[in-house]
């Protein structure tokens, strides 16, 4: 093969973001918006769109070549319609699709668990303690309950789309992380109650989940973003917009990811949905986006700017 590409879903957390590095359990969706990455062989190394400095996708894609035993070099290319650091997983989702095509292109197929652990590898590099539920809703799509310890479990959330509202404000994960770390330190025995409380949110969001039960999901939601708040990772831009949706119709809204500015997520009924775009639309970025999007695949490489 002279050329492979493969291709990853972004993805939402709904409910457990932050809580799910201390091995507490979170509900994940891959969604409808994708990283695309092509690799072609070459004798220079691996480059990642004429850059060949360390990345995340690019020890990814080292970590695919040593164990297939590959020594030539790698021109990867990316294109992706994944906002950037705004808590979609768009990192991830490089990493991911990195590590495919290059799996393609050296062995002709998808080996699940080596790119998921090729690409976690590579996130290790830029994020602090990755609990490996990006890499893994990116690898494995759909959706379902995802733990430190235990791994994936798949479900259905009964939900087809969600409604995404980009603050516009980037961060990066790492710090919010080490934000949590920094509470965590300081008020311990707080700490252990908040998780508590965030696992009983995870539980109660399952059985709401099952039976669609919008009006509940939309309290967990705020509940559970009660908690983020706490532990310090929400930010003014994240309060207005879920402020907003609120006063627009929504039943529930939460910042999504790892805070700090990032994405907002809010359920509403269906009929609602319209009024909320056109309000939260005025002044933010807002997307419908579908839910339990396919994992990684081959794919052909996109004409995306
Ligand atoms: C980032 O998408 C989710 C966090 O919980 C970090 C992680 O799980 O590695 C904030």
């Amino acid at each position: 093969m002279m050329r492979a590409c493969a291709s990853a879903p972004g993805k939402v957390i709904l409910f457990g973001e932050h809580f799910v590095v201390y091995d507490k359990p979170a509900i994940v969706s891959a969604i409808g918006l994708r990283a695309y990455v092509e690799a072609v062989k070459s004798d220079r190394g691996i480059v990642l769109d004429g850059w060949g400095g360390e990345n995340p996708a690019v020890k990814a894609s080292a970590y695919v070549t040593d164990r297939l035993g590959y020594s030539g070099g790698l021109n990867l290319r990316i294109r992706s319609s994944i906002p950037q650091s705004v808590g979609l997983g768009s990192s991830a989702s490089v990493s991911v699709a990195s590590a495919a095509a290059t799996s393609l292109l050296l062995k002709g197929e998808l080996d699940l668990e080596l790119i998921r652990r090729a690409a976690h590898m590579g996130e290790s590099l830029v994020h602090y303690r990755p609990s490996g539920i990006d890499t893994t809703i990116a690898t494995y799509g759909g959706g379902g309950i995802y733990t430190r310890s235990k791994g994936f479990r798949s479900m259905s959330l009964n939900l087809d789309e969600i409604l995404i509202i980009n603050t516009g404000k980037a961060r990066r994960t790492g710090d919010l992380v080490k934000r949590v770390k920094e509470f965590r330190d300081a008020h311990g025995e707080e700490f252990e109650k908040i998780l508590e409380d965030a696992e009983g949110i995870i539980w109660e969001a399952v059985d709401a989940l099952k039976a669609r039960d919008l009006e509940l999901i939309g309290r967990l939601m705020m509940r559970n973003q009660e908690l983020l708040r706490r532990v310090g990772v929400s930010s003014k831009e994240i309060e207005d917009v879920i402020e907003l949706c609120m006063r627009s119709g929504a039943l529930g809204a939460k910042l999504t990811g790892a805070g700090g500015g990032g994405c907002v997520i809010a359920v509403a009924e269906d009929e609602k949905i319209p009024q909320l775009m056109e309000a939260l639309g005025r002044r933010f970025e807002v997307m419908r986006c579908e839910l339990m999007a396919e994992g990684v695949r081959e794919d052909s490489f996109p004409d995306l700017p």
